[in-house]
């Protein structure tokens, strides 16, 4: 309690100090390369540019261990996660950019959150109670993570939350009925809340006034070693995931839910991510470059929605350990197969393949047209509630 009161208190000061250095903040300056010191848990904010005449502000999570979380409004976008290694060095672990104009002109959905449907929607068409609604075709032949101008594209409204866990920012944005094609207006929560247990966990809420349907996730790309220092192929991945959902060519699930035994899918006791990453025997590594694939993680018999422990990733080198958990069915291995070496991120490195690792706790990609996959409806009345958890440590 007093803790917590504590923390409060420290937040507001934070607040108050951020807001009497007003636009004196330098817009696009790098966070602070030195850890706040342990104590200073709170929040901060200060602007971070426009977009389309519409201010942007960048806000700091700090939990009393000095780990620092910063979240753009454009998006909901994590720009970087500060922890430690084995020895106390911190380092940045997510893929990002320094500057607004990069966010906007060539992000990858790097630390974005995605919606209304994260993933793949085939031919960017459902049909619901009947009625057929026509989606942009932005990747195509299908409609890929909310289309053209998705949720990682808006500017979402903050305020601060009043968590007991740590300090918490609350982003919320309302999008109309009919925007980028899908049906009713959805109001859109999404909650950040830094514990002092250094976890980041993210709660997703969302009510709509129409038959409509909704697929939430967060797309930050993980580097364990640091952002911009290599390739993940070393960082060692176990899931809890017996199965996944093969694809066709075009990335959209075949409607199979097939056992990973005996594949290079099979992470369910730890491997090196790049251990069977050039498996040209597998069709399904060919047709996604590497991983880009749904992965249906194991639960308890008839326990659909509970927070259940998704992965572990260990970086051997540095010994950061990230635990994801989560209260969604699937999620979406992807390995950076696109970042191609066309521009540089937030160090000035070059990503290229591989360079980080997505975990993109989801519902199924393509669910509005596959009846046998878990439901992504939501009708007026209903709530939409989704949480993940992602859990730094570290190991010897
Ligand atoms: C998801 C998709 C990938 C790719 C990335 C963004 O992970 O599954 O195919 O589109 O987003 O580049």
């Amino acid at each position: 309690m007093v803790r917590a009161h504590l923390a409060r208190l420290a937040s507001i000061l934070a607040l108050v100090v951020a807001s009497s250095a007003g636009i004196a903040a330098a817009q696009d300056a790098p966070p602070s390369p030195v850890a706040s010191p342990v104590g200073t848990a709170g929040l901060r904010s200060e602007p971070f540019g426009e977009v389309d005449g519409q201010p942007v502000e960048r806000y700091t999570l700090t939990n009393a261990n000095g780990i620092e979380v910063v979240i753009l409004t454009y998006g909901g976008i994590i720009q970087s996660i500060r922890v430690p290694d084995r020895d106390g060095a911190m380092a940045n672990v997510v893929l990002g950019f320094d500057t607004l104009d990069e966010y906007v002109a060539s992000s990858p959905y790097f630390g974005a959150i995605t919606g209304r449907y994260a993933n793949r929607i085939a031919g960017g068409q459902f049909t619901l109670d009947g009625q057929t609604y026509q989606l942009p075709v932005n990747n195509p032949p299908n409609s890929l993570h909310g289309g053209e101008k998705g949720f990682d594209k808006r500017v979402w409204t903050a305020s601060e939350g009043s968590s007991p866990d740590g300090p918490s920012l609350v982003l919320t944005y309302t999008s109309p009925d009919g925007e980028e094609g899908y049906p009713g207006t959805l109001d859109v929560t999404v909650t950040y809340t830094l514990t002092d247990n250094n976890e980041l966990r993210i709660d997703y809420h969302a009510t709509t006034d129409a038959p409509t349907v909704v697929n939430l996730t967060n797309h930050s790309y993980f580097n364990l070693a640091g952002e911009g220092s290599g390739t993940i192929y070393d960082h060692v991945l176990q899931l809890n995931a017996s199965a996944f959902t093969p694809v066709d060519e075009t990335l959209i699930p075949t409607g199979e839910i097939a056992p990973v035994a005996g594949t290079p899918f099979d992470f369910t006791r730890p491997k090196p991510i790049g251990q069977d990453i050039r498996d040209g025997s597998s069709e399904q590594i060919l047709i996604g470059r590497g991983y880009d694939h749904n992965f249906v993680i194991d639960r308890p018999e008839g326990d659909d929605t509970s927070l259940v422990q998704v992965a572990r990733v260990v970086d051997p080198e540095s010994g950061r350990v990230l635990e994801v958990a989560s209260t969604e069915p699937g999620v979406q291995l992807y390995t950076g197969n696109f970042l191609d070496g066309t521009f540089a991120g937030t160090s000035g490195k070059v990503y290229r393949q591989g360079d980080g690792f997505c975990l993109e706790t989801q519902h199924f990609p393509d669910s509005p047209n596959q009846p046998d996959f878990p439901s992504t409806e939501l009708r007026p009345g209903e709530e939409y509630t989704s949480t993940t958890v992602f859990a730094f440590s570290t190991e010897e």
